[in-house]
């Protein structure tokens, strides 16, 4: 039997289509390897989003370069995004790289494998969707679903619509038939994905046209779905619908993660991001009213060109104002074809380290004292496994997406109550609550 090894660099899209290549080998009769050097295809699936992002896949493909040296009969393909933005160049950067193709074109692997020309192929339409392919998930409590690919978005920073193209959505009708099928194989919780969740549907015939709120619903009612989660929407798309849906719908979480970029106007203008720092603080406003237990997350980019101080301060201001539970920052990256890789006042890089120290200090202050609210309140956790950090406890999350550890009794895929002791910026730490399990 043949087998393969995948690595997995960038985001949940990525997860999401990693688990359905192996699903598609292992319907082929391919098997997981353990490591690279039992393999006998070795596939990366790859990730373009910053300059780090690059180099540390670059760095793999070398040990896969020795393994091919070692047995030359063994395969090497290269998916994602990074394969989608430098196409058949791969083939002259790294001649021992036999097939690679986008992430509209997964399904064409299969074809390659099973073809006679195993050199030097590549495949890079934007066709079909990966979520259409059979899925090897890596969780049986927790599942990806598809539900657009692609954004029609022009962040002027992002090299995602070249890589994952136009935005095309999946019918309503076949998510839920999917969902349904998820919950009837023991899945709890669904996380919706897409580049711009909230502008789902809109591409769709009038007759299947559904809102991404109207999906929301749809999924909640499927019997079985404990917890809903998405990701990303754009706040240029977060509609008082989609917000109220967070207060009426028992299975959908209190979390929102709101991509910010930057908290100063102009910058967000130069990011072509379309809303200004108030429609932002307006939309948050909104969710603070209609939840006001929502956990609030966000991306942060600094260094943007042109950014000048008084400019990162007003994104340190918004973070201070809105309390994030949570922040991914960035430093800003120029990628190959963007507009704004080319925009003059490019940030030193000694600047943007800066300011990103100063800021992670604010998002860390700040997600503690968010956290603290939760010491003493006894949250519904989903047990993943077995803590990271010390193996006799257990490691789950809550709904709001906080990582609790707790000495408990739960397996994987079980939903506990946990009673929380203490808090830090980034995790939750408590115990079991004995008296609800004696309970039932
Ligand atoms: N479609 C999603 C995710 C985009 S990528 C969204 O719009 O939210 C995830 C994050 O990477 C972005 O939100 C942004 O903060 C960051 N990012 C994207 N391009 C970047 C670049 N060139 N440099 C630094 N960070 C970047
Ligand atoms: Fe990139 Fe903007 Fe689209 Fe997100 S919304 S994927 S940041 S272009
Ligand atoms: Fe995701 Fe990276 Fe592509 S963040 S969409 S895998 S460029």
């Amino acid at each position: 039997m043949k087998r393969y090894h995948v690595t997995t660099f960038g985001c949940q899209m990525n997860e999401h289509d990693s688990e359905r290549m192996k699903g598609m080998l292992d319907s082929l009769g391919y098997a997981e390897a353990p490591g690279r050097d039992q393999a006998d295809l070795i596939l990366f699936n790859t990730c373009s989003i910053r300059e780090k992002a690059d180099s540390r896949f670059v760095a793999h493909l070398g040990e896969a370069k020795r393994v091919k040296r070692e047995r030359p009969e063994v395969i090497v393909g290269v998916g994602g995004c990074w394969a989608q933005s430098v196409k058949e160049e791969v083939f002259a950067r790294f001649p021992f790289v036999d097939v690679a193709f986008g992430p509209g074109q997964v399904h064409k692997l299969a074809e390659f494998l099973v073809s006679d020309s195993l050199t030097a192929q590549g495949y890079f339409e934007f066709e079909g969707f990966t979520g259409h392919l059979p899925a090897k998930r890596a969780h049986g409590h927790h599942a990806w679903v598809q539900i657009s690919v692609g954004c029609n978005c022009v962040c002027s920073y992002c090299i995602v619509p070249s890589t994952r193209g136009r935005e095309v959505s999946r019918p309503a009708g076949e998510l839920i038939a999917e969902v349904q099928g998820l919950a009837a194989d023991g899945v709890r919780e669904v996380t919706l994905l897409g580049q711009n969740v909230n502008s789902y549907g809109r591409d769709l015939p009038r007759e299947q046209r559904t809102t991404f709120a109207e999906l929301l619903r749809a999924v909640d009612a499927v019997d079985g779905i404990d917890r809903i989660r998405y990701t990303s929407p754009h706040p240029k798309d977060m509609r008082e619908d989609v917000i109220r849906a967070h207060a009426e719908l028992p299975a959908l979480c209190e979390h929102i993660h709101l991509p910010l970029q930057s908290g100063s106007s102009p910058v967000l203008k130069r990011m072509r991001r379309t809303y200004t720092r108030e429609r932002y603080l307006d939309r948050v406003a909104m969710i603070r009213e209609h939840v006001p237990d929502c956990a609030l997350t966000t991306d942060i980019i600094v260094g943007f060109p042109g950014e000048t101080e008084a400019e990162f301060e007003q994104t340190v201001e918004v973070v201070e104002e809105v309390g994030y539970d949570g922040a991914f920052t960035f430093i800003y990256s120029p990628r190959r074809g963007t507009e704004a890789a080319d925009l003059p006042d490019q940030v030193p890089h000694e600047i943007k380290v800066q300011r990103m120290q100063r800021l992670v200090e604010v998002v860390q202050r700040r997600a503690h004292d968010r956290a603290s609210r939760f010491v003493g309140r006894t949250l519904d956790v989903l047990v993943e496994g077995p803590s990271r950090t010390d193996p006799s406890r257990l490691r789950g999350r809550s709904r709001h997406n906080k990582v609790v550890n707790f000495t408990g009794l739960g397996g994987p895929g079980e939903l506990v109550d946990v009673e929380i002791l203490e808090a830090t910026s980034q995790t939750l730490s408590g115990q079991e609550s004995i008296l609800s399990r004696a309970a039932g």
